[in-house]
């Protein structure tokens, strides 16, 4: 596997492979890598001739008092599970490369960035557009691959990439998650014991609104409220710390609605402690 770490060295690699005909498929991490960022790689080698993965703790899309000093960085062991997973190549450029002195031209998120995530941390798709478009400038790559665990990250990618005309196809990847539910995070290292513990509760909350779906419940105040249940302390099982928000919304603009008739998607974001864990679960009618 080749390990790149300039702007250029990358770009060359892609534009040898792509002048040849070759289809390259792009998986962009920040690193702290685990079987879901692998899950991409895997799936990039499925439908591409090569895969190129970038490391890349992106400083923009932190706001101050965020976790971008403390965000796990494992590089050595992130190349290692690259290579077993059969990674073409991995970028991992420095801070000073992505962001020389003077950088001053950033992207706004589309709309679709402007709730929920977006209020909680108003700069942070700002940052990720920004990133990414940049990541796509230098990686000229066929195909983009990214998880369904940051939804709506992945709805800003595929309207920027719409709105500006970008010519990389976006692949959504589905969720992997632990053996008991949790989805599998960089920042799931934070939590104690007893805090991932209680961090089940996310993956049951979804569990339970799915169940309700597919038993024929469409009335999205009902399923909120079968969402909310399992994230609050009760006696008999501790929910979470607090809670961003817990909702059900059109799965494409991400907008509030009163009750699914075709797809919508359940989202949530809580903290555990000091950690803030994401998930969600679309939910489609056959
Ligand atoms: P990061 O959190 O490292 O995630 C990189 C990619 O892995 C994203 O597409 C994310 O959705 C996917 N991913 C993470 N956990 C997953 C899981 N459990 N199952 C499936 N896919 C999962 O997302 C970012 O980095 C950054 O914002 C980035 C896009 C790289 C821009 O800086």
């Amino acid at each position: 596997m080749k390990i790149l770490h300039t702007i250029q060295d990358a770009r060359r690699f892609v534009w040898n492979l792509r002048s040849g005909g070759q289809s390259v498929g792009l998986v962009p991490t920040m690193g702290a890598l685990h079987a879901g960022h692998l899950s991409l790689v895997e799936q990039g080698r499925k439908s591409c001739d090569a895969v190129v993965t970038t490391i890349f703790v992106n400083p923009t899309q932190f706001a101050a008092n965020e976790d971008l000093d403390k965000y796990p960085r494992t590089i050595e062991r992130d190349i290692e599970l690259l290579s077993a997973a059969g990674c073409d190549a991995v970028f991992i450029p420095d801070v000073s490369e992505m962001y020389p002195d003077g950088s001053s031209t950033f992207v706004k998120a589309p709309d679709v960035g402007k709730p929920l995530e977006g209020e909680f941390r108003p700069t942070h798709f700002d940052g990720v557009a920004t990133v990414v478009l940049k990541l796509f400038q230098i990686l000229p790559t066929s195909h983009a691959f990214f998880g369904q665990k940051d939804y709506q990250q992945l709805r800003v990618i595929e309207t920027m990439v719409r709105d500006l005309n970008v010519p990389i196809e976006i692949m959504p990847c589905p969720i992997v998650r632990e053996s008991d539910g949790l989805a599998m995070s960089s920042r799931n290292r934070y939590l104690s014991d007893s805090e991932r513990q209680r961090a089940l509760c996310l993956s049951r909350a979804l569990a339970g609104v799915q169940t309700a779906f597919q038993n024929g419940q469409r009335d999205v105040a009902k399923l909120t409220e079968i969402l909310h249940a399992p994230l609050a302390d009760t006696p008999d099982s501790q929910g979470v710390d607090r809670v961003d928000y817990a909702v059900i919304v059109d799965c494409e603009n991400l907008q509030p609605i009163d009750t699914i008739s075709a797809s919508a998607v359940a989202l949530l974001a809580t903290h555990v402690g000091t950690t803030r864990l994401i998930d969600n679960c679309v939910l489609r009618c056959e």
